[in-house]
């Protein structure tokens, strides 16, 4: 699969941009575009959201068809693929022709239906995955994966890229950036919660979680560094060990679990991972990689 981030072209001003939904985010994506010069049209199923948005110079909309008519791309960000679908539905037959980007998290199934959906009402579509708060909407790093058409990432690249500097086409397929976001977010919540467990072991002893980091850090920084080679492993299907056998893991699971124990820190999360590789073991892949859990993982 390759990816494109944007083109480096001319930005068109003139660019009328409608955003639907106007939550915590969708205020923000609105007031990006404002900022960037765009006329922006904004459209909310409850009304009175609008307000600080107008007072920057965005236009209001009486209903959803009147918005969707105001821009040629149009911005969906709302609670709920289901409600997504029901405002653009709205809109009739002033959606035909118009660049759909859909912003509104959910499973990769729900963003096929949505490209399909939107395929039948004549729209271009594109769904993007925000990976970032609503403050930080507009800046450069912010990161955003897309899917769907080439075309209107390309065509919009300027408009696009006033959400988050760093976006990125993953491919036609609408369903893939939710997945992204999905396994960034589950990546961040393993590491985050083997983390604070480690936290509260330190803290038990009273030693600070911060000098820890300062004399420990390279050490925890380094786990990073083996994502690619774990991550060929994987799509290889071959578990070779190449930085340690899945054996070894063991006694070390062993000491976290017993030192969690003794200081009356929860156990279950080291357990969890110390059962995985005893059971691994057991079933003969003790010289494995750890890269070998992954087929748990994958378990139906
Ligand atoms: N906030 C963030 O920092 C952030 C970050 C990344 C991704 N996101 C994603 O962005 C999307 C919006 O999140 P948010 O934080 O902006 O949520 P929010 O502040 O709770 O706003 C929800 C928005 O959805 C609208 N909505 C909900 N159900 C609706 C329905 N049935 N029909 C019409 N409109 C409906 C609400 O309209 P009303 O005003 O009428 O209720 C409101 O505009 C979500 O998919 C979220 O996961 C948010």
């Amino acid at each position: 699969m390759t990816t494109t981030t944007f083109a480096s072209g001319d930005s068109d001003a003139r660019t009328a941009v409608t955003v639907l939904g106007l939550g915590e985010m969708g205020s923000a994506l609105a007031g990006a575009f404002v900022a960037g010069g765009r006329p922006t049209t904004v459209w909310n199923r409850t009304p009175g959201r609008d307000e600080a948005l107008l007072a920057l110079g965005a236009r209001p909309a009486g209903d959803v068809r009147e918005a969707v008519a105001a821009g040629s791309l149009v911005i969906v960000n709302v609670k709920g693929n289901d409600a997504a679908r029901e405002i653009l539905a709205a809109a009739g037959d002033a959606l035909a022709g118009r660049a759909v980007v859909n912003l509104t998290d959910g499973t990769s199934g729900e963003a096929r239906a949505m490209a399909e959906w939107a395929a039948g009402r004549e729209a271009a579509y594109l769904h993007g995955q925000i990976m970032t708060i609503a403050p930080a909407v507009g800046d450069p790093d912010a990161v955003v994966f897309y899917g769907g058409s080439g075309e209107v990432f390309a065509r919009y690249g300027a408009e696009l890229a006033l959400i988050g500097g760093r976006g990125s086409l993953l491919g036609e397929d609408a369903g893939i950036p939710g997945l992204y976001g999905m396994a960034v977010h589950g990546t961040m919540w393993g590491t985050l919660n083997g983390f604070l467990h480690a936290a509260a072991l330190l803290s038990a002893e009273g030693v600070e979680v911060r000098r820890f980091l300062e004399q420990a850090g390279p050490s925890v920084s380094a786990l990073f560094s083996i994502l690619p080679s774990i991550a060929a492993e994987v799509d290889r299907g071959e578990y070779a060990a190449d930085f340690g056998a899945l054996k070894h893991h063991l006694p070390s699971l062993a000491d976290l679990v017993g030192e969690s124990r003794a200081r009356g820190i929860d156990v279950e999360f080291p357990e969890y991972t110390r059962a995985l590789v005893a059971d691994a073991v057991e079933r003969g892949h003790g010289e494995d990689s750890y890269s070998r859990l992954v087929e748990h993982f994958g378990k139906r």
